[in-house]
């Protein structure tokens, strides 16, 4: 099983970018999280970050049919990313929308999300654990695995 784990603007800065909203780990700390948990789940994932709408979708085509899910933060363009979130309307695969902060406790255009609606469920405010969180269930959804 192989999973996109994407990251969209701005999150290259993480770790020195306002640690207060979005945590001390840099990028490179999340995405060696990610793996270390993708080790454990057996299964595969592919890290890609950039700050180019345009690159996220060339990615988003070239990637997603030998995938089987994405977790995606897609920075600002959640709220505004309209070719963004067609790329990821199209695709076959599962998506869930991860954020570090809570967006529906800050401005209120960060309320909104146009990725939401095409995605199968959002993690919004419990910081990096969001994309273990998300990983993890997109796995067990895949696996169509029960707690019993
Ligand atoms: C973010 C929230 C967005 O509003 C912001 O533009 C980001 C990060 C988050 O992870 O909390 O770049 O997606």
């Amino acid at each position: 099983m192989r999973i996109l784990i994407i990251h969209g603007p701005n999150l290259n800065l993480l770790g020195k970018r306002e640690p207060q909203l979005y945590g001390d780990k840099t990028l490179a700390e999340i995405d060696s999280v990610l793996n270390r948990q993708a080790g454990t789940l057996g299964i595969e994932i592919t890290a890609f970050q950039s700050n180019s709408e345009g690159a996220l979708i060339d990615f988003i085509q070239a990637e997603s049919p030998e995938a089987d899910g994405i977790v995606i933060n897609p920075g600002a363009l959640t709220h505004y990313g309209l070719s963004l979130r067609d790329a990821l309307a199209e695709v076959k695969i599962p998506v869930i929308e991860v954020h570090l902060s809570n967006i529906y406790a800050r401005e209120q255009w960060r309320a909104q999300s146009v990725i939401a609606p095409i995605a199968k469920g959002q993690i919004s405010g419990l910081g990096w654990r969001g994309y273990i969180a998300a990983l993890r269930t997109l796995v067990g959804e895949l696996r169509a695995e029960s707690w019993q």
